[in-house]
């Protein structure tokens, strides 16, 4: 049976995009390449427009979003945009106290630790993401033919943001309540899951092309616990967006031992991180599924001949998969020379032309 219409159906030309066409395991012109935190970042020109702004002021500014989302588009070239947001939009968006800290990242003013804190997360509806629905349609206008990526944060790792207070490099207090208190932390998840969906849904409603559940930091867990105790709402967001003509990617860090669960969770694609070569992920992925990834980030603060080479190994790992898109294996880092990306745009799309 034919899933919901989202009010703005995707034009041909962005149906037929390369960056689609991979998502959907097509034949491709040449391999579709965007980089993760693309917007924003290494761009003066964000950084102008930024100015004065806090961050999350900004991700509810409609006409910001679009110019920001577009900045990285008209520069490097590349085949697909990101909307410019934060995975804590939807939190902040019920009411949650929390705050993005420049050079931090999101800080949150009560952590959820017990049942009562659970109140803190009511559901999402798209009235209280009005400007998101607004910039993705302003953005899918001024796009054409390139598609736009919708995002959101997967449960665990918006999880460690709330119990935590912040980021966290060992997520003990989140681990503690997925160990210890089993029936909270499913009730959290599950909440979770349910915010995350809503958010992707009014991004795909509004005419996003395609969907990414970020999970940065699941990398953090075993695979038992990956599989007993996150991916059944990982797996619940992806299923609520699976009746979508809208392919879903699905990433996170330091995954290599979760891409095959990753994958079953419910995703058409898989982002890999540059931790393991993309013919080795294919081969723990299984058949069925588009990678995404994986040039290590840091290669781009190599010399031209360096930066091509390894952009190269990519290539040639990525033709093991059904479809590839070509990404950085972690998003671009802040001290990045904006001409490397547009250069290494232009490498991918010319050593990759069929
Ligand atoms: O990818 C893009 O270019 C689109 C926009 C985007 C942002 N955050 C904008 C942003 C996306 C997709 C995200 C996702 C996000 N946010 C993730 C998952 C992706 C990942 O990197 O693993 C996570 C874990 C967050 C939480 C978060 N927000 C962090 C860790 C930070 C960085 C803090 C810092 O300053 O180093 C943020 C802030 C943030 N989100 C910035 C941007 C452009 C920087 C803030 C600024 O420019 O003032």
């Amino acid at each position: 049976t034919p899933g919901p219409t989202p009010s703005a159906a995707p034009s041909a030309a962005v149906r037929d995009s390369a960056f689609l066409r991979a998502c959907r395991r097509e034949p491709v012109p040449h391999t579709p390449v965007w980089f993760m935190r693309q917007a924003g970042r290494s761009l003066p020109e964000y950084r102008k427009l930024r100015e004065g702004i806090a961050m999350l002021d900004s991700c509810m500014m409609p006409d910001l979003i679009t110019e920001i989302t577009l900045q990285p588009v008209r520069r490097h070239k590349v085949d697909a945009a990101i909307f410019f947001s934060d995975i804590v939009v939807p939190l902040k968006a019920i009411g949650m106290d929390l705050d993005i800290k420049p050079g931090v990242g999101p800080v949150v003013a009560q952590p959820i630790r017990s049942k009562a804190d659970l109140a803190q997360l009511r559901d999402l509806t798209p009235e209280d993401v009005p400007y998101v629905t607004e910039a993705v349609k302003q953005l899918t206008a001024e796009l054409g033919g390139t598609p736009l990526i919708g995002f959101a944060g997967a449960p665990f790792t918006l999880a460690s943001y709330l119990v935590e207070g912040g980021p966290s490099k060992n997520h003990e207090f989140t681990k503690a309540m997925m160990y210890g208190e089993p029936e909270l932390w499913a009730a959290l998840l599950d909440r979770l899951a349910d915010i995350t969906s809503q958010f992707l849904k009014v991004q795909i409603e509004a005419g996003a092309s395609a969907v990414q559940l970020f999970d940065s930091w699941a990398g953090a867990l075993s695979i038992a616990d990956y599989r007993a105790s996150v991916m059944p709402a990982s797996a619940k967001v992806l299923a609520s967006v699976a009746s979508y003509d809208v392919p879903r990617i699905h990433f996170g860090v330091g995954t290599g031992e979760l891409l095959g669960a990753m994958g079953e969770a419910g995703a058409d694609v898989v982002g890999v991180d540059w931790r393991i070569p993309l013919d080795d992920a294919v081969r723990r992925i299984g058949p069925g599924k588009a990678v995404q990834g994986n040039l290590d980030p840091a290669v781009l603060f190599t010399p031209d001949a360096t930066l091509r080479a390894k952009a190269d190994e990519v290539l040639a790992a990525g033709r093991a998969a059904e479809g590839h898109i070509f990404n950085l294996g972690h998003g671009v880092l802040p001290n990045t020379d904006p001409e490397r990306l547009t250069a290494l745009v232009e490498h991918v799309h010319s050593a990759s032309a069929r």
